[in-house]
């Protein structure tokens, strides 16, 4: 197939701000959109294309504003829609594009909908936005098939005339049926709303989500928590949430230059490309790289695959090294320093490869994963499924300056989630003015991105000949040539001008756990 067009978004560096855990401008211990407001010249500085902002809608926070009761609001924790509007401009005069989290799947079990379905009994209208079934035997006292939920447990709940309602995530958070009209106006609605307001374009939760076969048939119990493996799972990618991306690409279609991201987590290619048929979405996120452990042969094999996909389908590949629902990159390859060094590799391997990056706050910090006590987890996850699957190790706020938490990030040392005493080496204010920092390796790499040639020869990898744990590709003819080395000992470079590597070169050679860009 012919490549679209290239957008803006075919080559940009898109910055996801955890709005909890970003910056906090009114000192309750909580990020806010004034916050992120406030932060804009470093997020200037920093050389990010666009920002991914998640849910910072109305929301009683069962998973932190992945439960929405009022997609078309601000919640008060975050601030006002003037807020957002003051954001907005002052993102769009820094030439900064925004776009923001929808969450079509479910709602809150607080939202009025569901307040309403509860009240209005079984067999009403109301009940027929949700996913409410009789249950199974004696008494309908069993749940109505045998679906889980992604946070554990089974995925329905019990209201007390007796009927279920089914969550493929937490209680409080409801899914809604794709079959209602209701249901697909509203998100039109909330779709217009936000683009009206001036957005540049979504990230869809649980993209794969939505629709459900008619039946609910059981799901094989071997399939892995989110779909997309080789068990029978009807509870994601079913083939009707074609129709919900095709009605979300008409409204996004009449708006110039706007755009949407999938969160798909489905393994089979050819399922997954059918989402990015040219009337669906313009890119799916791509999840190989966070699952592939620290190995050259593993990667390569994990690229390749990355590309192929969107490549069929006419589409920018995507790439991401991690976000707030997986551990961070310095502490899945290991940790420590070593986990750092290997971090910094990767983030050259990924800001060297064509197409579209998402970068999760705080990678360019070099920040591990917080090792939390369990009390003082947060996580609804933690809660159902145990503290060893919590996500908010990777959710503790960001470090801006100072010697001592809160570091900047908030005016109270009660943050939302508490901040290690041994983050002074790693604030914004110590890492900008030190050259070996991994924050200046992040904006030398993003402004070679934005500025060099050698990014702007074509899209194909070719791979060279390269001794075990290791690997080297140049990218398009006479473009940026970046090697890997994954081994324990150091290697000769590649011949080229090293332009940046990930740690000091040892006598010429490329250290173990390094990577190098050259021309
Ligand atoms: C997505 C979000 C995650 C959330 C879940 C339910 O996976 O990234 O944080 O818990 O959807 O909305």
């Amino acid at each position: 197939m012919r490549p679209r067009r290239p957008s803006w978004w075919s080559d940009a560096v898109f910055y996801e701000v955890y709005v909890r855990s970003f910056a906090d401008s009114d000192g309750d211990g909580i990020g806010d959109l004034e916050g992120i407001r406030s932060r804009l010249d470093y997020l200037e500085q920093l050389g990010v294309d666009a920002l991914w902002l998640t849910p910072f809608y109305r929301s009683p926070m069962a998973d932190h504003g992945y439960d929405v009761s009022h997609p078309r609001d601000v919640d008060p924790m975050f601030g006002t829609l003037g807020d957002f509007d003051v954001l907005l401009t002052e993102a769009h005069r820094r030439g900064i594009r925004v776009t923001v989290d929808v969450v079509p799947n479910h709602t809150s079990n607080q939202h009025e909908w569901f307040k309403s379905a509860l009240a209005a009994g079984r067999g009403s209208p109301e009940r027929e936005r949700y996913l409410f079934r009789d249950g199974r035997g004696p008494r309908g006292a069993e749940p109505p098939n045998n679906w889980v939920s992604v946070f554990g447990g089974p995925a329905w709940t019990r209201v007390p005339d007796g009927q279920w309602y089914l969550h493929l995530f937490a209680p409080q958070q409801p899914d809604l049926n794709w079959a209602n009209a209701d249901v697909r106006y509203d998100l039109e609605r909330t779709l217009r709303f936000w683009l009206d307001r001036g957005v540049d374009g979504f990230r869809i939760d649980v993209a794969h989500g939505m629709s459900k076969p008619p039946g609910l048939p059981d799901m094989d119990p071997r399939a892995p928590e989110f779909g997309g493996g080789e068990y029978y799972d009807p509870r994601f990618d079913d083939d009707g949430v074609h129709e919900v991306h095709q009605m979300i690409r008409k409204v996004l279609d009449e708006y110039p230059d706007a755009m949407a991201v999938g969160e798909i987590w489905v393994h089979d290619e050819e399922r997954l490309a059918r989402y990015l048929r040219p009337d669906e979405l313009h890119l799916a996120f791509n999840f190989r790289l966070v699952l592939t452990h620290f190995d050259a042969d593993a990667m390569r094999t994990s690229i390749e695959r990355s590309l192929a996909v969107p490549r069929a389908a006419g589409a920018p590949a995507t790439w991401t090294l991690s976000n707030h629902d997986v551990w961070r990159a310095a502490s899945r390859y290991g940790g420590g320093a070593a986990g750092v060094r290997r971090a910094r590799a990767m983030a050259l391997v990924e800001l060297a490869m064509p197409g579209t990056i998402y970068l999760y706050q705080g990678e360019e910090l070099g920040l591990p994963n917080v090792s939390l006590p369990p009390e003082a987890m947060a996580d609804p996850r933690a809660r159902t499924q145990g503290p060893e699957y919590s996500r908010d190790g990777e959710r503790v706020p960001i470090p801006w300056e100072g010697t001592l938490p809160p570091y900047g990030f908030s005016r109270t040392p009660h943050t939302w989630l508490p901040m290690p005493p041994d983050w002074a080496g790693l604030t914004v204010a110590r890492q900008l003015p030190d050259p070996e920092s991994t924050l200046s390796l992040y904006r030398r790499a993003l402004q070679l991105r934005k500025t060099h040639p050698a990014f702007r020869v074509g899209d194909d990898l070719e791979w060279y000949g390269a001794p075990a744990g290791c690997f080297a590709f140049r990218r398009g003819r006479g473009g940026l040539i970046c090697a890997l080395n994954t081994s324990a000992s150091s290697i000769a470079l590649p011949p080229g001008e090293v332009l940046l590597t990930s740690s000091p070169l040892v006598e010429g050679r490329l250290a173990p756990d390094s990577a190098v860009w050259l021309v």
